[in-house]
């Protein structure tokens, strides 16, 4: 299977270094982000964790939870964890699922036939509220993901969701329009009110205002 946007997030039950979780069902109401790594003990990974986990505090703030997974079992999960205190200082708090029988990449198209077949690929997926999947990106092994990248993309995922605006490229550091979002103007919106409600409008489909971050 192949997740696409909109998908419910499949039912299923993992077993991580924090316990038992029932996924998306034990996230009911928060937002996650789950994300696959070829394996443990293998240095772009330790990278990503220690990035995923010196970013933690800013996914809490967004009540996101992590979850991450590798074809490794709890006790190379343990091990690996505690590789990465001793050797570089960083406890890792996020759950790290078992999926040493490949059941659950497998399940979710992680393992790609043309790469590493015996390797799930980095892959994120972020879940919402409801357990709908709403981003997919996937990276081969080679290649480390930007952290910061995700967390991005997950606070204008919710913006763009609550507010029904467009961030831009590169928000909030948009070239042309800075922190400011686009938007689709309404039957109701009156243009001889855009002055006062911040709105610009370069034609009637490049229209863009102020909107706070979430
Ligand atoms: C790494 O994370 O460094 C890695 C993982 C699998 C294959 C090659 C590199």
């Amino acid at each position: 299977m192949k997740l696409s946007l909109r998908d419910r997030f499949p039912d299923m039950t993992v077993e991580t270094t924090k316990g038992t979780i029932r996924l998306p069902e034990d996230y009911k109401g928060k937002w996650f982000v789950f994300f696959s790594h070829p394996a443990d003990f293998t240095p772009v990974c330790t990278t990503e964790f220690v990035g995923f986990q010196k970013k933690k505090k800013e996914f809490d703030r967004l009540g996101v939870e992590l979850i991450g997974l590798s074809v490794d079992d709890l006790e190379s999960h343990h091990n690996w964890v505690k590789w990465i205190k001793e050797n570089l200082h960083v406890e890792i708090e996020f759950p790290i699922i078992d999926d040493a029988d490949r059941k659950i990449s497998e399940t979710l198209g992680m393992i790609h036939p043309n790469e590493d077949d015996t390797l799930a690929v980095r892959a994120v997926v972020i879940v919402d509220h409801n357990g709908k999947v709403r981003g997919l990106m996937e990276y081969p092994k080679e290649v480390g993901r930007s952290i910061g990248e995700i967390l991005r993309f997950v606070k204008a995922l919710r913006l763009a969701s609550v507010k029904k605006v467009f961030p831009p490229a590169n928000w909030p550091n948009n070239e042309l329009i800075g922190d400011k979002v686009l938007f689709h103007r309404g039957p109701e919106d009156d243009p001889a009110k855009d002055k006062e409600r911040g709105i610009t409008a370069l034609s009637d489909w490049f229209i863009y205002k102020n909107e706070e971050a979430l």
